[in-house]
């Protein structure tokens, strides 16, 4: 059976979507799915958050032996040769543990370096003719051929997206059977939210999965303002015409959710990386998604 993409995205920042990306892997990867985590921030929280207490030397180890997200753009648009995503994946990438076995999770990091070579890229493309709508659709073509092979090799491709939409993350929620939209219930975060879903989301040429995008709340306080913000999205949700489709888990704020993988030790179970509250809420999630992907 060909693998699922889910896409975590949203325009803007700090909502939760690495967290929601690399608990989801953790979760499916718990279930025996073989699991990819595809890093596309050049501030590589995710492959920080997968590698987990020796994120930084594995991180400077993925770098440094050229099997980044950044490093598939090199050798693609200024190599010699053309080289698939499937390339730069470093197996075995988390330490998290389940029932005494590790985590069968594989990572294509990201890193710093992303955002001179997008730059390089679209300088050393305009200035040999080519219009940004046609790099965009070489990226983009290059990009949902690799993502369609890889889809060979996983069960589950995650893929964590920065806040601002780049060619690479548009040609990735274009692919996806999925995506999770998570947003903090307040005044802010809607505002995002109406952008996001009505601005870029309808620019993308979606042709997978049922096209809706799935809002998740994400750090909620339970506050007044908060549950106002929530039915308001909720009653969205349900309308006529609705553009997006809501999750009916709720991510609560509370610092389990906020791990810091070097505080957990070596090899932590899935119970320690989401202690408390976090692992029930991050089960009925993973029940949630099982279903839509059904
Ligand atoms: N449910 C939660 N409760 C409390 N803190 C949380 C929760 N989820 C995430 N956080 C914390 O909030 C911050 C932002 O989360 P995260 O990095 O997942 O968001 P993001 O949307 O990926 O951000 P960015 O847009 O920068 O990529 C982090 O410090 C994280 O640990
Ligand atoms: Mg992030």
């Amino acid at each position: 059976m060909s693998g699922k993409i889910i896409s975590i995205a949203n325009s803007k920042g700090g909502v939760g979507k690495t967290t929601t990306c690399v608990s989801l892997a953790e979760a499916f990867a718990a279930e025996g799915r073989r699991t990819l985590v595809v890093d596309l921030d050049m501030q590589a929280n995710a492959s920080m958050i997968v590698f987990g207490r020796g994120g930084d030397e594995r991180l400077y180890e993925a770098i440094a032996s050229h099997k980044t997200v950044t490093d598939y753009l090199d050798e693609n648009f200024f190599g010699e040769r053309m080289m698939r995503l499937s390339e730069f994946v470093t197996p075995r990438a988390s330490d998290v543990t389940h029932t005494g076995r590790t985590l069968d999770i594989s990572l294509v990091a990201c890193s710093p370096g992303l955002r001179r070579t997008e730059r390089s890229l679209i300088y050393e493309l305009t200035s040999q003719g080519f219009s940004m709508h046609a790099i965009e659709g070489r990226v983009g073509n290059r990009l949902t051929a690799d993502l369609e092979h890889l889809r060979k090799e996983f069960d589950i491709i995650l893929c964590d997206c920065p806040p601002g939409i780049s060619a690479m993350t548009e040609t990735v929620l274009a692919a996806s059977d999925l995506l999770i939209v998570p947003t903090i219930p307040d005044f802010m975060s809607t505002l995002g939210l109406d952008l996001f879903i009505g601005d870029v989301l309808p620019q993308l040429n979606r042709d997978s999965g049922d096209g809706l995008p799935y809002v998740l709340a994400t750090r909620f306080t339970n506050s007044a303002h908060q549950r106002i913000v929530l039915n308001a999205m909720a009653e969205g949700a349900e309308g006529g015409d609705t553009d997006y489709a809501m999750l009916s888990t709720i991510i609560p704020a509370t610092p389990d959710f906020a791990v810091n993988p070097i505080e957990l030790g070596h090899a932590p179970t899935l119970a320690q990386k989401w202690p408390g509250e976090a692992l029930g809420t991050l089960d009925a999630l993973h029940k949630e998604l099982v279903e839509l992907l059904k």
